[in-house]
């Protein structure tokens, strides 16, 4: 299969408001809800990538590391670091925005392992990634050991 490009289904700038209804009852952003937009980010990074369904087969490295509140807006970064036969990890990047000064900051960090599947939702083969930035081959030689790490703990 051709290779692809990781700028070929990164997302660098979606976005979405803290709404009352996503606060914990510290008045924060509730931790759950963030999860859940990463998921749904990450998601889209590999279908994109894919061309195919996919599934959520873990999440791991969940950081979260400074609160949000009411009314900041948060901008969601996600992209591919690296495919092996039908599964792939995304990292996913949160930042807190304060409309008012632009200033951001991150808020949350993780990674997403997606399985591709086929119409009878078998796990099916995924295009290889090119990594070509320094950073996009960092993080491609990092997955390696994560995705070792995870087969450990399968085991
Ligand atoms: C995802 C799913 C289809 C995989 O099924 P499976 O029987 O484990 O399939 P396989 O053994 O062929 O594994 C599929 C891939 O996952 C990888 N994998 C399985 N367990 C893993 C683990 N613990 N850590 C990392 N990778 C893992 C395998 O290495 C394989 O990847 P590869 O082909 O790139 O090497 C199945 O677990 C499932 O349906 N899970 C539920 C998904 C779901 O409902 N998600 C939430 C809603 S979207």
């Amino acid at each position: 299969m051709k290779p692809k490009s990781v700028a070929a289904s990164a997302i660098h700038d979606q976005t979405a408001v803290v709404f009352p209804n996503d606060l914990n009852a510290y008045g924060t952003l509730f931790g759950g809800r963030v999860v859940d937009l990463c998921d749904r980010v990450a998601g889209v990074v590999a279908k994109r990538h894919s061309g195919k369904s996919c599934v959520t087969l873990g999440i791991d490295s969940v950081r979260f590391l400074a609160p949000a509140k009411h009314g900041d807006i948060l901008v969601f970064k996600a992209s591919i670091n690296r495919v092996w036969k039908t599964s792939m990890e995304i990292g996913v990047k949160v930042l807190k925005e304060d409309f008012r000064t632009g200033e951001q900051i991150q808020i949350l960090s993780a990674y997403f392992t997606f399985v591709a599947l086929d119409e009878k939702l078998r796990p099916v083969e995924i295009a290889p990634i090119l990594p070509e930035t320094s950073e996009e081959k960092r993080r491609y030689q990092e997955a390696e050991d994560r995705r070792q790490n995870r087969l450990r703990q399968k085991r």
